[in-house]
């Protein structure tokens, strides 16, 4: 009886410790994780493709946009309908530009939308508050 007693006991000890061992090293999959949404992560992966900050891909660099008007990145050559727009990129004209660039101004080459108003707006003040070469 006091052996199966003991036995017990020492059982119950090596599940504390076991447990005790788990709750040190067990991390929850919570928190702050890269699928955390900002106006970085949504530039990178919806305008990344075509766009860069600092230099002209298949679409203009986004160098100082905020403030520019349109069509004036030196080296990139810009359809006709943008570069005789006479648009400045501002809050307004990039959230229109967003929603349906080719509504806005008919002829451009971009095509890719966002839909979702409060992406557009994530995306706008990411470049918005990027203005400069450290921008990248
Ligand atoms: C599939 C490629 C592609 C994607 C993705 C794309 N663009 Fe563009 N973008 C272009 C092209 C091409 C132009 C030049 C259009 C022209 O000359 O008519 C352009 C032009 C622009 C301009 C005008 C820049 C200037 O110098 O006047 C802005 C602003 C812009 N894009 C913002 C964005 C944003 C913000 C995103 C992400 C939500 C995005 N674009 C996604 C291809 C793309």
């Amino acid at each position: 009886m006091n052996a199966i007693r003991t036995r017990l006991i020492l059982c119950l000890i090596g599940l504390c410790v076991a447990t005790q061992a788990l709750g040190g090293t067990f991390q929850w999959p919570f928190g702050t994780g890269p699928t955390e949404m900002t106006g970085e992560s949504l530039y990178r992966s919806r305008c990344g493709g075509c766009h860069a900050l600092d230099h002209n891909k298949y679409g203009p660099s986004h160098h100082d946009v905020f403030g520019r008007p349109a069509g004036t990145q030196p080296g990139y050559r810009y359809s006709a309908a943008l570069a005789h727009s006479g648009v400045v990129w501002n809050e307004t004209s990039l959230d229109r530009w967003l929603l349906d660039p080719r509504a806005m101004i008919p002829g451009t080459r971009m095509s890719v939308s966002v839909g979702d108003p409060a992406k557009r707006r994530m995306i706008i003040d990411f470049l918005k508050g990027r203005p400069t070469s450290d921008a990248n």
